[in-house]
């Protein structure tokens, strides 16, 4: 399809599909899919606690739970508390005790071309020797270990490795800079770091160990960092605190018996950016999660593991890449595609050719990622053969109607339903989309509650508004994978989710709309939270850092409306004294910011100016600066302190441009 005619159209095409409201299931998938009958919401509706019991039978339990939710304390939920698992048994040694121990977990395609087919034998025995090795350097339940990987096999052994033995992970992604690792390790006590000598981007190779060396010194708790050879680079070693992974791997027994844990045993902590400067260590635990991540992934992506393969172009280190690149598919038994490298090279059809290599059959990305395979055009996916491809799914920000349809067509070929999924490091797996088989799909709106979830569309009492308004999305039901806490912060937990509507309701964060039909429409973050290229993101932890900067006196970063990315990040910053911004000093921010948090954080606009509007109590009033950045009317300025001020930045503004 995505070869039939040309550019125009295609153009065309899309054009008339835009008119479209509803894409039913096409027949060919319903009469094969897993659910094919939307009753399942209604099962599960009646006895919500029950029927997440009955969906946790699917994991293998040393000790299976008689309790399903225990709701005595909230919004401290707990889920399966008399249950004893441990999730490397859950997503390995079962599989291999079933006799599909050659079944590949992960087609790992490297960025110039390398292939390695990682069988769950293969991760059986490289997950054993991991736990030992852990072990044998005095780790064991309840430690944290950090681990900061580029996308290769050995980030899944390390992180089943900890699970093995009780010590929550605590992956970092591999786009942030050395000083957030280091951030992270601190905020979380690490007693352990598990690295690389170097990763390649876009065939260059840049230093890990020496640039996480040059910032980690002096933290107190951490007693090894384990060091994964991956390219060969020269790389210096603490003695007493460094070890080779695959030297400590070597003298580690070969056989690990997995710790029996409680279901609310921790199994790892994600940091993500929230309305102030310091991440949230966001902490999941291990039944509930498990049950979560594995009936989603299994009934969302309809997932038959004897034929299926399944490619998830996230990284490891998101939550998209813990739920979906790991626990989930993994628990399923499922083959999956792992890709080290960007998805512009070594060419703009990668994706594509490991579709074509791998027979892949069901593909979820993000939609800034299809926005930019747009810009790149047709003609790339049209080189490969993506005929296998039967399912597709988005998730991270919302998606426009065009770029839907352009998936739809282009990738899908028009025959591959669509699910647009809804969910947060916090939900740790999708709450809000179609069933495939059994739903339409409306381009543009992410879909239903799934099967055991209560989600409403609210005002700022908590009351539901009519159908089609716009008000606060919540949760109204726990869910077994919700969090369980803050990190070592109960309090900032309870404050941030549950103060505004108590705590028996989840405040997500977003905006939303919900239609007669019940389907729901993300329409974005109502808090200081940005969302670029699906990359949740700070405005309080960027201003830190460009305020760090020793020219800088005061800034202010705002989300501005970005055709590529959703929003991209604008500063406006204020110099020291009498200093005038240029271009210069412009990169030396951007480049500040990439030290202190990471690339994916660097303003894309820098606006100076000598003033910022505050309300008569001092706070920074961000939809004027929105306003502004966006050459829109400015809104209501009368509780401005200064309402002067906004002619000024007008102008200062308009002198940029022009
Ligand atoms: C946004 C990523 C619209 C939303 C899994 C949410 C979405 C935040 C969608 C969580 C979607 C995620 N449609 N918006 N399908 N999926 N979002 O924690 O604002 O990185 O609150 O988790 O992304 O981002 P996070």
């Amino acid at each position: 399809m995505a070869g039939a005619g040309t550019e125009e159209q295609l153009a065309q095409r899309l054009e008339e599909l835009l008119s479209v409201e509803r894409f039913s299931p096409p027949a060919a998938f319903t009469e094969q899919a897993l659910i094919a009958d939307d009753g399942v919401h209604a099962a599960a509706a009646a006895d919500p606690a029950a029927w997440w019991a009955e969906q946790a039978r699917a994991l293998s339990w040393f000790q299976e739970p008689t309790v399903a939710l225990d709701d005595s304390n909230p919004p401290f939920y707990k889920w399966f508390t008399d249950g004893t698992i441990n999730a490397s048994h859950v997503c390995v040694d079962r599989h291999v005790e079933a006799g599909n121990g050659d079944r590949v977990a992960f087609h790992w395609y490297g960025e110039e071309g390398e292939q390695r087919d990682v069988t769950y034998a293969d991760l059986h025995r490289d997950v054993q020797r991991m736990a030992g090795a852990l072990q044998a350097r005095g780790i064991g339940r309840g430690d944290v270990v950090g681990i900061f990987l580029p996308m290769i096999p050995e980030v899944v052994v390390a992180m089943l490795a900890c699970a093995r033995i009780g010590a929550p992970h605590n992956v970092v992604f591999g786009g942030f800079s050395a000083e957030s690792v280091r951030e992270r390790m601190e905020f979380s006590d690490a007693k352990a770091l598990i690295t690389v000598d170097a990763a390649r981007r876009k065939g260059k190779t840049a230093p890990v160990k020496a640039s996480v060396d040059a910032v980690m010194g002096d933290l107190p708790a951490l007693e090894s960092i384990f060091v994964v050879r991956h390219t060969g680079e020269d790389t210096p070693m603490t003695e007493g605190r460094d070890i080779w992974m695959h030297e400590a791997m070597a003298a580690a027994p070969a056989e690990h018996e997995p710790e029996e844990l409680p279901a609310e045993h921790p199994l790892f902590i994600l940091y993500s950016s929230g309305s102030t400067a310091k991440p949230k260590g966001i902490l999941h635990t291990t039944g509930g999660y498990l049950t979560g991540v594995a009936w989603t992934h299994k009934y969302v992506f309809d997932l038959k593991p004897e034929e299926d393969v399944w490619f998830c172009s996230a990284d490891v280190g998101w939550i998209t890449g813990h739920s979906y690149i790991v626990y989930g598919p993994l628990a399923n038994g499922v083959t999956s595609v792992m890709y080290e490298g960007a998805p512009d090279y070594p060419h703009k059809g990668i994706w594509w050719e490991l579709c074509e290599k791998s027979g892949a059959t069901v593909f979820y990305t993000a939609p800034t990622a299809i926005r930019a395979c747009m810009k790149w055009g047709p003609a790339h996916p049209a080189e490969f053969d993506l005929s296998r491809l039967r399912l597709l799914g988005t998730v991270g920000e919302p998606i426009n109607p065009k770029a839907w349809l352009w998936y739809h067509e282009v990738i899908g070929g028009g025959r591959c339903p669509i699910v647009d999924t809804w969910w947060q490091t916090e939900t740790a797996h999708i709450m809000i989309t179609t069933l495939p088989g059994a739903q339409d799909a409306k381009p543009g709106i992410a879909g239903t509650p799934l099967p055991g979830i209560d989600a409403a569309v609210v005002d700022e009492d908590g009351n539901e508004v009519p159908r089609g308004s716009q008000g606060l999305l919540v949760l109204r039901r726990p869910w077994p994978g919700m969090l369980r806490t803050l990190y070592r912060d109960d309090d900032r937990y309870v404050d941030t989710y549950w103060s505004r509507l108590g705590p028996e309701t989840y405040v997500v964060g977003d905006a939303a709309k919900m239609d007669d039909e019940g389907y729901v429409s993300v329409i974005g973050r109502i808090d200081d939270v940005l969302n670029v290229s699906g990359h949740r993101m700070s405005t309080a932890e960027i201003e830190s850092a460009i305020v760090s900067h020793e020219v800088v006196a005061e800034a202010a970063v705002i989300g501005q409306a970005d055709e590529d990315t959703g929003q991209s990040v604008a500063a406006f910053v204020i110099l020291q004294g009498d200093l005038v911004g240029d271009d210069e000093l412009e990169a030396a921010i951007r480049e500040h910011v990439a030290v202190r948090i990471g690339k994916l954080a660097r303003p894309k606009r820098i606006i100076w100016t000598d003033d910022l509007p505050k309300t008569r109590s001092g706070k920074i009033m961000r939809r004027l600066l929105r306003d502004i950045a966006e050459g829109r009317a400015v809104g209501d300025v009368t509780t401005l302190r200064d309402p002067a001020i906004m002619a000024q930045l007008q102008a200062q503004v308009s002198g940029d441009e022009g």
